[in-house]
């Protein structure tokens, strides 16, 4: 079996029956905010887009690019679909010219023709990616790989009792704005991204050590930052902060490098980087031969300063122009946004509840000084000017982006402003799961989705409890529920999830990354917590 690097969370699965191209994303994402990392745009793509199958893991848009898929990919080829609980990727590739499906079943094996086993794995909380990420799990000829993805199932037995995998393939680096656009001390930034970097990599340590895959490949991440605004999110080895792996220990954005000297100190030395374009041939009994475009992989990223400002230059009339069609002045935001927002707050039952006051947004205008506050109110179930009240979380941004994604009626604003990084947040209290959730549902489809998904989460009660050190503590976490067997870790009365890394005080049961979320929890010989 061959692989074929293609960038960020893309590869080429090639096999004598038959070949597959895993999320090729090539143009700029969120606003013109990631770019994928290294520069995968000079590859042969009109090559790379003849296959037989294609796989889109999940809608975010470095996973899912419109205009790559429109111009290279063959529309021959047939989807490998993961099952979801709404049709939009169907829809949206349909919109794109595919014709051809497999809708495939999750955690069943599809066999294809010429022996080529796949299964697909999906995952459908509203928090997994948006509404839905997924694995793609390949056998042909005793070679199995796992393409995990940036996907994060609560354990990988479904994959192990396939048999051994050879090669397995998952994200390590960030891919969220926090703690970068908060309103916090630099001191206090970094030791949050500090604490999210090696939260990630603790999570990361976790699967491989699950799977126990031959081979294990660091991919989905990190993007890159080219717009000068936002430059200062790059991992750049030898700036400020510079850990004793190479990079800067509180950005959330570790490279591929990184990883593998990283993963050595933690005794791992079965790492392997795929530049796009690199290929690693695999086989069943365990070989792995890997060929790279450049001569030294470790000097191309001692290097990766100059490799990235060459991008930036490359790419700086493609961020000028994306900026260019933001600007919508004809478009009266607060009546725009009482039209789209106020009919689903009347609907919302769980995620209104749990936002629980009122969200602020800033929109700064195009003479960079004037802002207009506007005010999602949950609870008073309107859109309305800011009335010099608390508020839950304040979001400040540009007029334009709000203006483009009224324009262009997007309904998920997570897979667009807030993965853009191109704002910045202040919040009272704890994170709130539901404001992101109700961000990325504004469409009656999505809203009624997670409203029902919530409800039923809440009623499927836990009953199983577990020992972990001195603690009986219910099995399963809160927050995505966990083995908290696997993923629990207790340092004093903390107990922390690795799969999110969310904290829990046990003897009070209370969450303390969220609001909700308590855990039952009681010193062994003890009455439990949170009963
Ligand atoms: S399942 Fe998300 S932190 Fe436990």
């Amino acid at each position: 079996m061959r692989i074929t690097g293609t960038g960020h969370a893309s590869m080429r699965i090639d096999t004598p029956a038959g070949s597959i191209l895993c999320d090729p994303w090539v143009n700029p994402a969120y606003f013109a905010s990631w770019f994928p990392f290294p520069d995968n745009s000079l590859l042969d793509w009109e090559g790379l887009g003849q296959v037989d199958y294609l796989y889109v893991s999940h809608l975010h848009r470095d996973h899912f690019d419109a205009k790559h898929l429109t111009r290279f990919i063959s529309k021959r080829a047939t989807v490998l679909l993961p099952e979801y609980p709404t049709s939009e990727l169907e829809d949206e590739l349909r919109e794109l010219g595919f014709a051809s499906f497999i809708r495939t079943k999750t955690n069943e094996v599809v066999s294809l023709d010429g022996g080529l086993n796949v299964m697909i794995q999906a995952l459908t909380s509203p928090t997994d990616g948006p509404i839905g990420d997924s694995s793609l799990w390949v056998e042909h000829d005793g070679v199995r790989v796992l393409n995990q993805n940036d996907a994060r199932p609560t354990d990988l037995t479904t994959f192990t009792e396939l048999g051994h995998v050879h090669a397995h393939m998952l994200q390590f680096s960030g891919a969220i704005w926090y703690p970068m656009v908060y309103e916090l001390p630099q001191a206090a930034k970094t030791a949050f991204g500090k604490q999210k970097r090696e939260r990630q990599y603790d999570r990361t340590w976790r699967y491989i050590d699950d799977l126990k895959a031959d081979h294990v490949f660091p991919i989905a991440g990190p993007p890159c930052f080219l717009d000068d605004d936002l430059w200062q999110f790059n991992d750049i080895p030898g700036g400020a902060g510079t850990s004793s792996s190479g990079g800067d220990e509180g950005n959330i954005f570790p490279d591929q490098q990184d990883f593998i000297n990283e993963y050595a100190k933690v005794g791992g030395s079965n790492g392997v980087i795929l530049l796009p374009g690199s290929v690693t041939e695999l086989t069943a009994e365990g070989g792995c031969h890997t060929t790279h475009p450049v001569p030294d992989v470790t000097e191309f990223f001692a290097d990766k300063l100059a490799h990235l400002e060459e991008m930036r230059e490359r790419k700086r009339p493609v961020i000028e122009l994306e900026k260019a069609s933001w600007r919508h002045p004809e478009i009266d935001v607060l009546k725009e946004m009482k039209r789209r927002i106020e009919p689903l707050l009347e609907e919302s039952i769980y995620l209104a509840k749990g936002v629980g006051g009122p969200v602020r947004f800033d929109l700064v205008g195009y003479d960079a000084e004037s802002v207009e506050s506007i005010v999602v109110d949950f609870p008073g179930k309107e859109v309305r000017r800011y009335a010099d009240e608390k508020v839950r979380y304040r979001f400040r941004t540009q007029r334009a982006l709000i203006e483009h994604l009224l324009y262009i009626d997007e309904v998920d604003w997570v897979n667009s402003l807030f993965l853009s990084c191109r704002f910045s947040a202040a919040r009272i209290g704890q994170y709130n799961e539901f404001v992101y959730a109700f961000f990325k549902c504004l469409s009656e489809e999505r809203l009624q989705y997670a409203e029902g998904w919530y409800d039923e989460h809440q009623r499927s009660s836990d009953t199983e409890d577990v020992r972990l050190g001195d603690w009986n503590v219910q099995r399963r976490c809160p927050h995505l529920k966990a083995d908290l067997t696997r993923f629990g870790v207790i340092e004093g009365n903390v107990l922390t999830c690795q799969l999110h890394g969310w904290k829990f005080d046990l003897s009070s049961g209370r969450c303390l990354t969220s609001v909700g979320h308590e855990i039952r929890a009681a010193r062994a010989g003890e009455t439990a917590a949170g009963d």
